[in-house]
């Protein structure tokens, strides 16, 4: 069998893992984390350059910004192998190598949900299902010579059959073969025993890869990951954050890191830079919507804190008494002083570097104003308030449609609450007074006014950054119009003004969906759980 690229490098290391990452397709198909063209292309920039092997751009059939972002994805990534899903039918698979073709290293991905519960939608016997295989794996192989086959809720796939349609993808050319618990049912063992047995059983197997790609709804997706891989497979299907529909997906961070520090008893190696894992982290974060909650491993806020005494007494005799890996190892900088109003750019420049944000000088002439601004209002600027200011700068343009130009609130224990708000809306200033039940009821139904609109409000999240009451507040929002889904997320010191921001930040992000898509169809308009028919 000819070798492609992927499988020339690694034929000499049968202890490396390769990393296949989907946060631009599996990730962003979680409802509500899609993300525009430029922060597609920023993170696929990102994972290429922490050294993901396969970074699986999008579903180029699914919308024409699926199609460009995969093509521009693929045209501009300089290491990592470039991506398309695809269903089982010629349309599809056309549609994703016309979009990863100009990689340097393009790879074309088909599937097919194999299970009874998936072979009932298409309506497909056994027997056709099987033919489908052939004919689709065999064009995608005439195309491409990189091919990943993955037979959809292989987990609660009949065992006879999986080897069946496993061996079939094989002779038909499938390079990688991927094991996909597609609904998150499996559990450790039975995912090992999984792998093994195809290995085992079906002809050829040793001549490709395996895959795992785990979802999370019970919580395992990296216990079951980690368990293929000791079982023989070696590429893991994962996400940053572990973003994905319902639970999610493996995280990234979870197995890379895991891989790492208990190398003893798992001795698998990956080419991931893991310093760069908490500003990708941070990015996905901000970019989808989603933020990572606090206790996460590895990338949640409390993940290094200390807080109690005893931990705290002990970090101090010997850090590695309660961390097993250290906060630098993901790119965390270790506890360092704040900054003040009398911090200068040079300063602000230097602990950017630390936090491994690199800035352009107009970007950091821009969060100086901003940083400035802040540190008059509180005494402390910490390293979360500035990822803050930074986070909020790239999702709050200037050229954006909607910008809050002042906000007056009047609330209390005395009667309703009452907003006085100007929207530059289009370069044109207009004001509303609103009362409401509560101050961020009165400044959203003054938005209202000012900007009628229909989209409901699904997720309203404040955070505070850091401790003290003169904190800066994140807020995030999503919010929902025609079956168009768009998030927002801003910070201030000021909880209410945040607030605005980001709702006003979520309804620009609409108003651009709006262009984009007919109602009902968000941006997509086929979905990768129907029919493999497309
Ligand atoms: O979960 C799943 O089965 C998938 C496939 C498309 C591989 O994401
Ligand atoms: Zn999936």
């Amino acid at each position: 069998m000819p070798q492609n690229r992927i499988q020339n490098n690694f034929a000499s290391d049968k202890n490396r893992v390769l990393i296949f990452d989907t946060t631009l397709r599996d990730g962003e198909q979680s409802p509500g984390a899609t993300m525009t063209h430029a922060e597609k292309l920023e993170i696929a920039h990102l994972l290429d350059e922490m050294g993901v092997d396969i970074i699986e751009a999008g579903f180029p059939i699914a919308s024409e910004g699926d199609f460009q972002a995969v093509s521009e994805i693929a045209k501009i990534t300089k290491n990592a192998t470039i991506c398309g899903l695809s269903r089982a039918n010629i349309r599809d698979i056309d549609r994703a190598w016309e979009a990863v073709k100009h990689a340097a290293s393009p790879r074309i991905h088909t599937f097919i949900g194999t299970s009874p519960q998936h072979r009932a939608i298409p309506n497909l016997t056994m027997d056709q299902m099987a033919e489908r295989i052939h004919e689709t794996v065999t064009h995608a192989r005439n195309l491409c010579d990189n091919v990943q086959w993955s037979p959809m809720d292989a987990t609660r796939t009949e065992h006879d059959y999986l080897c069946r349609v496993v061996e079939i993808a094989i002779k038909a050319g499938a390079t990688t073969i991927n094991i996909p618990d597609t609904v998150g049912y499996t559990a450790p063992r039975e995912s090992a025993d999984l792998i093994r047995m195809l290995l085992e059983r079906v002809p050829g197997a040793d001549e490709i890869i395996f895959a795992t790609h785990c979802h999370n709804d019970l919580g395992m997706a990296t216990a079951n990951s980690l368990a293929a891989v000791e079982a023989g497979a070696r590429q893991i299907e994962c996400t940053i954050n572990g973003l994905g529909e319902r639970a999610g997906n493996t995280a990234l961070e979870e197995v890379v890191m895991a891989m790492r520090v208990r190398h003893d008893i798992m001795p698998f190696d990956t080419k991931i830079d893991t310093t760069k894992i908490m500003h990708i982290s941070r990015r996905v974060a901000t970019v989808s919507g989603f933020p990572v909650q606090f206790n996460k491993a590895i990338v949640g806020k409390n993940a290094f804190a200390h807080e109690s005494g005893i931990h705290q007494d002990g970090m101090l005799k010997s850090a590695d008494t309660f961390e097993i890996m250290r906060p630098a190892d993901i790119g965390l900088a270790g506890t360092s002083l704040p900054l003040g109003k009398h911090s200068g750019r040079a300063a602000l420049r230097a602990k950017m570097r630390e936090l491994g944000i690199e800035m352009a000088d107009n970007q950091l002439n821009d969060l100086f104003v901003r940083f400035k601004a802040l540190a008059d209002r509180k005494k402390e600027v910490y390293d979360d308030d500035l990822i803050a200011l930074v986070q909020d700068a790239d999702t709050n343009e200037v050229h954006d449609t909607l910008q809050v130009k002042r906000l007056r609130v009047i609330c209390g224990t005395e009667g309703p609450a009452e907003a006085l708000l100007t929207l530059t809306v289009d370069g044109v200033d207009k004001a509303a007074d609103a009362t409401g039940d509560g101050p961020v009821d009165a400044a959203f139904k003054a938005i209202k006014t000012i900007f009628p609109h229909d989209a409901v409000l699904h997720v309203y999240q404040v955070h505070a950054v850091t401790e003290g009451t003169d904190a800066q507040a994140t807020v995030s929002v999503r919010i929902e119009e025609d079956g168009r889904i768009a998030t927002g997320m801003s910070a201030d010191t000021d909880t209410i003004t945040a607030s605005v921001k980001a709702y006003v930040n979520g309804l620009n992000r609409l108003i651009e969906r709006r262009k984009k898509t007919a109602p009902g169809v968000d941006h997509r308009d086929v979905s990768y759980k129907m029919s493999a028919e497309g």
